[in-house]
């Protein structure tokens, strides 16, 4: 509760900074250095409408504070001022960004809260209404898939596996599209499986719900192994659960080093999906795998990257300048040429993919319904108690 409080108090400062006419006026003589494109993030930043989380709002802060003061240079503030150490502790783990990249970053993450308000009707008219839970966009053929629920740190529903095996469809059968990026909004790649999906079920129905969940879950997993073009992840934040595991079914990981990765199962009395069981012991050797599938080891994106489940590591700041126009460059080349090349690497493996995906699906059936995963899910809903 209190540090509801707390975070509800930096947004009211947040709120009374944006609003503050005195706001032009400082930032005219603090920031002769500041680009159009800033100015207008800011401007853009009263419009949005949904509270964005607290993270957000805190990076949003520090990210202003960087592009306007520069690296900070007050003492930390102490015990007693809470809300004036939270904001110096988030502006403080930018480090030495510069300016200018802290401005870009600071446009990156307004854009990517007003596309996500606005359902990006404005860069994809037609898809955009399609969904509720995703973004898409495809230009130039490269098409963008944004989990689209910041503010649960884009947990996975029961909608959202839905929407997002239509997407991939869509992605496969749409002849515009060459390459395909899965991507987060806000300051979370993806929490993983949305944890209320297993609340408010009717015990006696239990089992069957599982079942149900089971054959989604499959469906999900099998829409991985038989996507046809090239799909590379854009991790932009941490990444939990099934985002992480199915990571061994893309084609590239593009990781910001900010990014985490997480495969709580065992915590959680689960077990591994996403064919994960397979991939990660393939990928980095079966005693690493386990101990992030058995042992619930985090680990970072540069980790993530000498075991081979991530491709490249960008720094935070430049990430976006970096990744979207080396994938708009991928996106160039000739769809067939790509098509038939992963089909040469990947298609001798799609039966045991295939396989083993149904072996994990029906192990987690039971899972779900054992006390160890009941107790887990409830031990999370009641933590903020
Ligand atoms: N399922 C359901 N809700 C989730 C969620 C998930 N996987 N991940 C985040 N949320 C919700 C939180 O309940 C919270 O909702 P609220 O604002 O209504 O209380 C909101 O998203 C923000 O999360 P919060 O926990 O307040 O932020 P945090 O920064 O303290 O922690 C996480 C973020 C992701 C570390 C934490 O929410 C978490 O551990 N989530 C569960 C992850 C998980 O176990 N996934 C399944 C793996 S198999």
């Amino acid at each position: 509760m209190a540090s509801y409080r707390v975070f509800s108090r930096v947004m009211a400062y947040q709120r009374c900074l944006m609003g503050s006419s005195l706001l032009p006026r400082m930032t005219t003589r603090l920031m002769s250095g500041l680009s159009p494109q800033f100015e207008e993030a800011k401007a853009k930043l009263s419009t949005l409408k949904e509270d964005p989380g607290n993270e957000v709002k805190l990076k949003m802060y520090a990210l202003f504070k960087q592009s306007t003061s520069g690296p900070v240079t007050t003492k930390r503030p102490g015990m007693i001022d809470f809300v004036g150490r939270a904001k110096w502790d988030a502006w403080n783990t930018l480090g030495t960004m510069t300016q200018e990249q802290a401005q870009v970053a600071y446009i990156d993450l307004v854009t990517s809260l007003v596309q996500a308000e606005s359902g990006a009707a404005a860069e994809a008219p037609e898809s955009g209404q399609k969904y509720k839970c995703l973004l898409v966009t495809c230009e130039g053929g490269l098409r963008k898939i944004t989990l689209n629920r910041p503010s649960k740190k884009n947990a996975i529903t029961v909608e959202m596996y839905n929407e997002w095996v239509a997407a991939l469809k869509e992605a496969a059968e749409d002849p515009g599209t060459v390459v395909t990026t899965i991507t987060g909004a806000g300051d979370y790649y993806c929490s993983g499986n949305d944890l209320s999906n297993f609340m408010g079920i009717d015990p006696s129905n239990m089992q069957e719900y599982s079942k149900q969940s089971g054959e989604l879950l499959n469906r999900f997993v099998s829409a991985f192994i038989e996507f046809p073009k090239p799909l590379v992840a854009v991790v932009n934040g941490p990444a939990i659960g099934v985002s992480v595991t199915v990571m061994g079914l893309f084609d590239a990981v593009y990781a910001s080093d900010k990014a985490t990765f997480n495969t709580p199962f065992s915590n959680l009395g689960q077990s591994p999906e996403g064919c994960s069981s397979y991939t990660f012991p393939k990928l980095m050797g079966p005693a690493k795998a386990s101990e992030l599938l058995l042992f619930n080891k985090k680990i970072t994106a540069h980790q993530a990257c000498e075991l081979g489940l991530v491709t490249e590591v960008f720094p935070e700041a430049s990430m976006q300048q970096e990744v979207w126009p080396k994938l708009q460059s991928f996106a160039k080349l000739p769809v067939k040429s790509l098509v038939y090349s992963k089909a040469l690497t990947r298609d001798v493996e799609k039966d045991m993919l295939h396989k083993v995906n149904r072996m994990e699906c029906d192990r987690l059936v039971e899972r779900w319904t054992s006390e160890d995963c009941i107790n887990a899910i409830m031990n999370f809903f009641s933590r903020k108690n």
